[in-house]
């Protein structure tokens, strides 16, 4: 069934996955519209990384899973890379021994030569930074640097859905605010954005949307120009009755 004008880019229902025997996630509803930037935040153990990694197909899971118009919901990681769906998985991860340059061609891994070549042109632009590196060694970059290589990589493809988990990690606030610019650049360009992050602040700056996940399940959805917002989230992260202030 063709992706009608009102149907959500992803949708998730009732999405429940865990390690095992170890139940993590349970009744996870969640939407991404086309070109949306929505935020998924959460305490540490909260199952931001599971839900990431259960929607993108590197875990089982049972429950509802639509992309782009398609039932996804037995979909593997390769099934959901070729519909446009690209996860960038929590830590840098690149080939340190390989150049710039050749960690973007293997991250386009079986196209068409000629739109390789143009798309990893395409996501080299959105970093010039590491543009003027293409041919060193991923080993020589900085840890932000390797960040922005990670999101690159993400980009060769031209996802549709670019799920970011925690790009900041380990980041100086500078490098922060770049790749989350990147981020915004592709919102921008139209690629639909799920994006993990610590920062509260910075990443509800970044979306239009917000989930919140503690337990294992969703426990806040909002646009991000809600007034009464911090006042929910902080409910959302501590509880009914919580005087703790956010920190960010
Ligand atoms: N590989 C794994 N095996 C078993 N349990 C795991 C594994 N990875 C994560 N968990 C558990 O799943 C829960 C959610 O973890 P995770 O999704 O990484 O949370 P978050 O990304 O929100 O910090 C935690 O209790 C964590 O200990
Ligand atoms: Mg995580």
């Amino acid at each position: 069934m063709p992706t009608s004008a009102r149907e959500p880019l992803l949708e998730v229902r009732d999405l429940a996955a865990g390690y095992g025997k170890i139940g993590v996630l349970h009744g996870v509803q969640l939407t991404v519209g086309a070109g949306e930037a929505v935020a998924l935040l959460g305490p540490n153990g909260a199952g931001k990384t599971t839900l990431l990694r259960a929607i993108s197909g590197l875990l089982p899971r049972t429950g509802q899973i639509r992309f782009a118009g398609k039932d996804m919901s037995s979909a593997g990681p390769r099934d959901a890379v070729s519909a446009g769906l690209v996860h960038v998985v929590e830590g840098h991860r690149v080939f340190t021994q390989l150049t710039v340059f050749d960690n973007l061609l293997l991250a386009g891994y079986g196209m068409p030569r000629a739109a390789r070549a143009r798309q990893v042109e395409e996501a080299l632009a959105f970093f010039p930074e590491i543009a003027e590196k293409r041919r060193n060694l991923a080993a020589t970059l900085s840890g932000g640097q390797q960040q922005m290589l990670a999101v690159a990589q993400g980009l060769v493809r031209r996802p549709r859905l670019l799920m970011l988990d925690e790009p900041s990690a380990g980041l100086s606030p500078v490098l922060v605010d770049r790749v989350l610019l990147a981020a915004a650049k592709l919102r921008e360009a139209g690629t639909a954005i799920l994006l993990v992050e610590q920062l509260i602040e910075k990443a509800l700056a970044t979306a239009d949307r917000v989930y919140a996940l503690a337990r294992g399940t969703i426990v806040l959805e909002a646009r991000t120009d809600e007034a009464d917002l911090p006042n929910r989230l902080e409910q959302a992260y501590f509880g009914q009755g919580a005087h703790a202030p956010l920190q960010s």
